[in-house]
């Protein structure tokens, strides 16, 4: 396995020690996916109770030939990209499998970006440039490289924004929204509310995948930063909080622990029953989407939507009035 570079090492340990002093305990769910919690991750995408993928996959596969002409982009990105299959959905479906068209990939892992690469080159003519930064930054070199040319289509999908709390959705959307100027367009993927036992059983399923990728955080921290989380007295919880549209994924410690985290400098005190909150997975009303992009400064040009109300694509664009 890849040793992680130093800086990233430090951020690690001082954002496990800043969330694990804060009341509630939490830890930062970005940090879910090193090679064993990715793997987890794509497990779980195959789970019959997560279905945000496939109700995903199966509304591009629909919609993509209409999302290509509604959005008529010169510029393809996609922020967090995958396996760059989606891409491909949409270019394939855009008749430019045999016709360059540029496409630029936004994420911070390499790997990512090489997967998603080789599936683009494979099976299109695409031109693709990779940056290998924050959304943010990737977002800041594009409207540094693009200069206003052309209509360019963002792409965020997989319901990555579901992770956002509030306030970071907002300012989130507003630097889309900065980036794309008057001409281009957002394609945003959300996974939309449904009862509470369906919600339930996506983030605690009956094979214990998700449990094994929360839990995986501890064992990261272990590793990386010489920590001794008892791992195996610790449960997988998953709430759904209804005022809040959002279902919660913690770590309960069944036993008292201490827990030495030497790599962060850090020792922890947890109680029995003492939880620590990992994961914010916001889901949305199709209404609530548009009221989302409204308030950054969006207007919905379209919105898709399966026959079993799982998952919502809208394309949206700026709202010239303001
Ligand atoms: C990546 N993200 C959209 C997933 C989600 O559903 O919030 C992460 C995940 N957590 C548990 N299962 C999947």
């Amino acid at each position: 396995m890849a040793v992680p570079p130093a800086e990233t090492t430090a951020q690690f340990a001082a954002d496990v020690r800043y969330y694990l002093s804060l009341v509630p305990r939490q830890l930062p769910s970005k940090y879910f996916y090193d090679p064993l919690g990715s793997a987890l991750f794509d497990a779980i995408t195959h789970l019959p109770w997560y279905t945000l993928k496939r109700a995903e996959t199966r509304l591009l596969d629909v919609y993509a030939h209409g999302i290509f002409e509604a959005a008529n982009p010169t510029t393809l990105v996609e922020l967090g990209p995958g396996s760059g299959e989606k891409l491909l959905t949409l270019i394939t479906a855009g008749g430019h499998a045999r016709t360059p068209l540029d496409v630029r990939l936004v994420d911070i892992s390499r790997a990512a970006l090489v997967r998603a690469t080789a599936t683009l080159h494979a099976r299109s003519a695409a031109r693709v440039t990779t940056y290998e930064e924050t959304y943010d930054a990737g977002l800041e070199r594009l409207v540094r490289e693009e200069r206003g040319a052309g209509r360019t289509l963002v792409m965020f999908l997989g319901s990555n924004i579901g992770n956002f709390d509030p306030p970071g959705v907002d300012a989130f959307l507003r630097t889309v929204r900065a980036a794309l100027g008057q001409s281009g367009t957002l394609l945003l993927g959300t996974d939309l509310v449904k009862p509470e036992p369906d919600l339930l059983r996506a983030y605690d399923d009956p094979l214990g995948v998700t449990a094994a990728f929360n839990k995986n955080l501890l064992v990261r921290i272990n590793r990386e930063l010489d920590g001794d989380f008892d791992v195996a007295a610790c449960a997988h919880r998953a709430i759904w909080n209804a005022e809040a549209a959002r279902i919660e994924m913690h770590l309960v410690s069944r036993t008292s622990q201490q827990v030495g985290i030497r790599g962060a400098g850090f020792v922890l005190q947890l109680e029995a029953g003492e939880s620590i909150w990992t994961e914010s997975s916001y889901k949305y009303q199709p209404a609530d989407v548009q009221a989302v992009l409204a308030g950054a400064g969006f207007r919905v040009r379209a919105q898709w939507i399966d026959e079993r109300d799982l998952f919502a694509l809208t394309l949206a664009e700026a709202d010239g009035s303001r």
